[in-house]
Formats: C-alpha cells, structure tokens, sequence
C-alpha cells in the first residue's frame, strides 16, 4: 500500500491519472477540487462561499479544504490513497503531514507533473467530463468513441466545468506558481519529491508513476 501526493497545475493529468490508479491498483483517489464541487451543489452558505470562490478560479480557505481531508483519511484506503489537488499551500501540507502522523499513516511519494502554460490552455478549454461517472475526455487528445457516449458506463451527458474558461485559467495558474509551488521545495527537502514529463502520451506519464510507485 502506497499514499501519494500528485502535484501540478490545472490541467497536468492528476485527474486523468489518479484514475487511472484506482482502476489498476485499487487506489483511493482523494480529489479535493471533485469534494468541492459536490459541496458547491448543497445549497448551504458554505457551498454558495465556495462556488463563488471557485468559479474566479481562487483557493477555498484551508481550513474547509483540511476538514474535508480529515473526514476522509480515517476511511478505507484500499490500495493506498492518492491526494489529487491537495495539498495546494504550506499550511495543507503541514496539516496533512500531521493528519499522516495522527493516524500512523505515511506519505510514500510526492509526484510533481512537469508541464507548460501552453499546454495547459489547450488542455483546459477542450476537457470534458461524463455527467455520470465522471470518467475524463478531452476534444482533441482523449474524444470519446461513439460522438457524445462515455466509453466507460454509456452516459449521454458530457459537462465541461465553470472554471474551465481562459480568465479563470488564468487566475488558477497565478494562485498555483504564488501558492502551491513552494510545495515543490518543501517536498525536495524531505527527499520525497519525483518528477515526471506530464507533457508525455498519457500511457508513458502511467508508466513514468509507476515506475516511481513500484520503487516504494
Ligand atoms: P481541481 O478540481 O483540483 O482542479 P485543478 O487542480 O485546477 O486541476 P484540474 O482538475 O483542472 O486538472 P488535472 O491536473 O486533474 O487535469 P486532467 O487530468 O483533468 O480544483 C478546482 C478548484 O477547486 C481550484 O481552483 C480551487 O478553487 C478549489 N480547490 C481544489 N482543491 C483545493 C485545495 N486543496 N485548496 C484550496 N482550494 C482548492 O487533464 C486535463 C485535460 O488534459 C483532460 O481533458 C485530459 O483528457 C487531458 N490530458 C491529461 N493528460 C494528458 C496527456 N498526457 N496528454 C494529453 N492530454 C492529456
């Protein structure tokens, strides 16, 4: 069992990956972006805070995006869990060191998914996801077989997400390189940073994690 962080900006391929990871190893993804945006449709005070903050493409407080985590950590982590989009400041990852610590649990391996703005743009504005099971496409890169049919349960309704514009885009990245990329030393300096070429086929990025993960 190995728990793992991805780390990248929006549109490295941590979605596109993780699940990748809990098919062939039967691992927990733990998405925070993915718990927010169920918590958005509530209807509470908190998930109207939160789509608000979301949609212009800012970080949710960490003190919500910690208890979200915290609910989590304690349930069934199959294969191991893989942290998809947290922790995203310095103040997550010491929380979450310490939630690891807590609950006698370790952090195996920090993956950073190298890629560029470029790359990313097109990445971002031609995703689309399957209303049903949540499975990832891309117009370009990933289109699903049979025109607007989800290759894995069938489903007819395809979503494109609110964020995925090129004005939050823009704001995503800023809040990535100001707050979540410091995450990059701070994991180097604890020796469990690996790096691998998002920018790659998506096979050769599952290969890449794999070899990293085989190494645990
Ligand atoms: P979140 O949902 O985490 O979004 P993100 O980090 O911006 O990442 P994305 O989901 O956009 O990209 P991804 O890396 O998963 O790429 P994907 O695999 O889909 O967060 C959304 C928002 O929630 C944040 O802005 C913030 O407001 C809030 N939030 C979330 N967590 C938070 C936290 N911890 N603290 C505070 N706020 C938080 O791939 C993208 C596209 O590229 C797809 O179409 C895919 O098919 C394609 N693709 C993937 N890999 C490849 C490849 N190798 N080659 C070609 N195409 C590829």
């Amino acid at each position: 069992m190995v728990n793992i962080i991805l780390l990248g900006p929006p549109g490295a391929g941590k979605g596109t990956q993780a699940k990748r990871l809990v098919d062939e190893r039967h691992m927990v993804q733990l998405s925070t972006g993915d718990m927010l945006r169920e918590a958005k449709t509530s209807g509470t005070d908190m998930g109207n805070r939160v789509a608000e903050v979301m949609a212009k493409g800012q970080l949710v407080t960490d003190e919500i995006v910690i208890g979200l985590i915290e609910e989590k950590i304690t349930g069934n982590a199959g294969g191991g869990f893989i942290f998809d989009g947290f922790p995203r400041t310095l103040a997550q990852a010491d929380a979450l060191g310490a939630l690891m610590a807590r609950t006698g649990q370790t952090l195996d391996a920090v993956i950073e998914m190298q890629v560029d703005d470029v790359a990313l743009v097109a990445r971002i504005t031609g995703r689309f996801t399957c209303g049903s099971c949540g499975a990832v496409y891309h117009d370009v890169t990933k289109p699903t077989a049979k025109p607007g049919t989800c290759d894995v349960c069938g489903g007819t309704q395809m979503v494109r997400r609110a964020d995925d514009n090129e004005d939050a885009l823009r704001q995503r990245l800023m809040e990535y390189y100001k707050k979540t990329s410091p995450l990059i030393g701070y994991y180097y300096a604890k020796q469990q940073l690996s790096s691998v070429d998002g920018l790659a086929a998506m096979d050769a990025v599952a290969a890449a994690i794999a070899q990293v993960l085989d190494k645990r």
